[in-house]
């Protein structure tokens, strides 16, 4: 086998065959077919697609180049969560420990941030002391003891993804349905969940901008769960407007410490509280309803030993910017439109995530909403606050935001998008 001519197979439109891509993942694993090579193949499957057949053979492939982890030894059912990626998306922060609290346990692997969307392991590293890398020992000893657990994927789940998203990353290749597929449920499949929902965003703060391609990356991502004997099941959920008041790593933890103090903005508890009611029946626990875990502070006691068993203080003071710049909003009106891929960026700019992979995020940096679509609104208003350790990336963060908002004349009719859309 030789990587050319599997280049050539999918340059030409062909269907890759089980024994080109077992060959070709592997191979490049081991570093016997180069990055070019590899690169020049992501850009193939980019342009011309692959079939369910050949999605679900590279997905093996992808799971087949490392370990696999068993959770079958724990005493409660485990269901997981992914999101897709979005603005202001601190959803599994919230969610981990509640579902932890109505009796089934979250192995949560999770990552860093990427591109203008945040990573839940640079949020939880805000948190004085938190550490995000633990053996697959330690994993199963604070799954069992708390019940919930965030942390970094080891090196040896699924070595094949880590190394072609990498690439994809610098190749403009991320954005391929198969890919991106075969990458987030190589992952979770490997990782060893017994159910797994989905949170597929769309809309301008996610990568997948509109309503039909949501949807074929959620109908590919939960056939490849159930072909593996995984329950799967898929939300496809608003990301045009950033969720929640807050988007950047401390930021975004103070505000789910408030959804886990039973407050917290509507929008994020209405999503945490409806993907833990799926999370919770995918595991067939039904018996307790997670929206009185988030008011009994049962939920926030299985936080607080979560934070701890990773080195965290749960009572530690959040690090703040150094500095803040204030927008205010250029008339009055409704509110109409906040866009949540400017915020993003904004945020990521402003040091909340990197602009090269070995950079250092800033804790306290961020973006803070005072508005949100359908709020009136009055000329000279603050309507985002920006958060920064460094003042002259102030400018060109303002400059990102300063097509960001539409308000409307006072009286406009405004038809607020649900924040889920499908199921
Ligand atoms: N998240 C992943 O893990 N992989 C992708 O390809 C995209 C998002």
């Amino acid at each position: 086998m030789d990587a050319i001519s599997v280049i050539r197979t999918k340059r030409d439109r062909g269907e890759l065959t089980a024994a080109q891509i077992d060959w070709v993942v592997d191979a490049y694993t081991r570093g016997e077919v180069a990055d070019e090579q590899m690169s020049a193949l992501a850009m193939a499957i980019l342009l011309n697609g692959m079939n369910a057949t050949e999605i679900n053979r590279w997905t093996d492939a992808m799971i087949a180049s490392g370990e696999r982890m068993d959770f079958s030894t724990l005493s409660r059912p485990t269901a997981d969560k992914h999101s897709t990626g979005g603005v202001g998306d601190k959803i599994t922060l919230p969610l981990a420990p509640l579902v932890a609290a109505c009796g089934v346990a979250v192995p949560q692997l999770s990552g860093r941030g990427l591109g203008h969307t945040g990573g839940t392991l640079d949020k939880l590293e805000a948190v004085p002391g938190w550490r995000a890398a633990l053996s697959n020992d330690a994993m199963l000893r604070v799954l069992e003891d708390v019940g919930a657990v965030i942390c970094a994927a080891g090196d040896g789940l699924a070595p094949a993804d880590k190394k072609l998203y990498a690439l994809r990353d610098v190749t403009g290749t991320v954005e391929a349905i198969p890919l991106i597929a075969s990458s987030i449920m190589s992952k979770k499949i490997a990782e060893g969940t017994g159910a797994l929902v989905l949170d597929v965003k769309v809309g301008s703060g996610a990568f997948m901008k509109d309503l039909d391609s949501a949807r074929e990356l959620a109908r590919t991502m939960v056939r490849l769960g159930v072909d593996h004997g995984v329950g799967t099941v898929a939300l496809l959920t608003d990301m045009s407007t950033p969720l929640g008041l807050t988007a950047g790593n401390a930021l975004e933890v103070r505000e789910s410490v408030e959804v886990l103090a039973g407050g917290g903005p509507a929008d994020v508890v209405e999503l945490t509280v409806a993907l833990a009611r799926e999370m919770l029946a995918a595991a067939g626990q039904t018996r307790i309803d997670p929206a009185d875990a988030l008011r009994d502070g049962s939920a926030m006691d299985v936080w607080r030993r979560m934070i701890r068993a990773q080195g965290g203080d749960p009572d530690a003071k959040l690090p703040v910017a150094r500095e803040t710049r204030v927008v205010t909003a250029s008339s009055s009106g409704v509110l109409t439109r906040l866009d949540a891929y400017a915020v993003g960026v904004s945020a990521w700019r402003l040091g909340a995530g990197r602009a090269r992979k070995e950079e250092r995020v800033q804790a306290g940096a961020g973006v803070e909403l005072h508005a949100k679509p359908g709020d009136t609104v009055v000329a000279g208003q603050p309507l985002l606050t920006l958060h920064t350790d460094t003042p002259e990336r102030f400018d060109y963060a303002t400059e990102i935001l300063s097509d960001a908002v539409t308000i409307a004349p006072r009286g406009t009719a405004f038809e607020p998008t649900p924040i889920l859309i499908d199921r």
